[in-house]
């Protein structure tokens, strides 16, 4: 059967990536987590000195986009990670720093086409579930199921601040609201393909729903395509 291309976006903490990864293992697809890829590549500019809480040094940072080898590998487990110039930066993407960080350097034209050339690349072949914010608007215009998540701020932050505690961090509630927000304003508001539905996208707000089922509504959304 001829694989397609499935698109999902929607706002921070939505599910996308549970959803995403839950489609792939289903169909036999590839998962492309494309907020990893700006997460690795806030990474190296933090880790090089030219992203700080205050201050983003862009014109270092677009001459070192030469520099960045993004990867995704999967351990013995399945599970799979991100590499940023052959180092497994997985956990570290994760931290609450990396978050505001990957926010703030998605907002960079150049990074955003740089990154944009590697994920249309990785989908040439079909086969692929794809998350972020812009891959059913600018990625994969064309992607053949285009699902667009939402859910509300809170209930997005309560995800997110279980999933910290879960690992072992520690986290206040006020502060995990509070970078949800301040993402989805960024992530809204920014001149360079800001989060938007594309016109041909199903919209689903979670909110009140389990994973199970959202699985169950994706699965039954993408064998409506695939026996067409
Ligand atoms: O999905 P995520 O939370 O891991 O994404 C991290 C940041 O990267 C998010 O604040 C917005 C940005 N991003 C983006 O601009 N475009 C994408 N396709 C994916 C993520």
């Amino acid at each position: 059967m001829k694989k397609i291309n499935i698109a999902i976006d929607g706002f921070s903490s939505c599910g996308k990536s549970t959803m995403a990864k839950g489609l792939a293992k289903e169909l036999g697809y590839t998962y492309i987590d494309t907020g990893a890829m700006y997460r690795a590549a806030a990474l190296y500019a933090i880790r090089n000195g030219w992203m700080t809480e205050e201050t983003m040094e862009e014109e270092t940072i677009r001459e070192s986009m030469g520099q960045l080898d993004i990867s995704f590998r999967k351990d013995s487990k399945g599970n799979q990670n991100t590499y940023l110039n052959g180092e497994d930066v997985e956990s570290e993407i994760r931290s609450l720093e990396v978050s505001n960080g990957a926010s703030r350097i998605s907002t960079l034209p150049f990074v955003r086409s740089t990154l944009v050339s590697l994920q249309q690349k990785m989908a040439e072949k079909g086969g692929v579930v794809m998350d972020g914010r812009d891959i059913g608007t600018v990625v994969m215009p064309d992607a053949e199921l285009k699902i667009f998540l939402t859910a509300s701020p809170e209930v997005r932050a309560n995800r997110r601040f279980k999933e910290m505690l879960d690992k072992g961090e520690n986290p206040k509630f006020e502060d995990v609201l509070h970078n949800v927000m301040e993402r989805d304003q960024r992530d809204t508001m920014r001149e360079a393909s800001p989060l938007r539905k594309a016109d041909d996208a199903i919209e689903l707000d979670n909110s009140h729903m389990g994973i199970k089922e959202q699985f169950e509504w994706a699965l039954e959304q993408a064998k409506k395509i695939k026996s067409v």
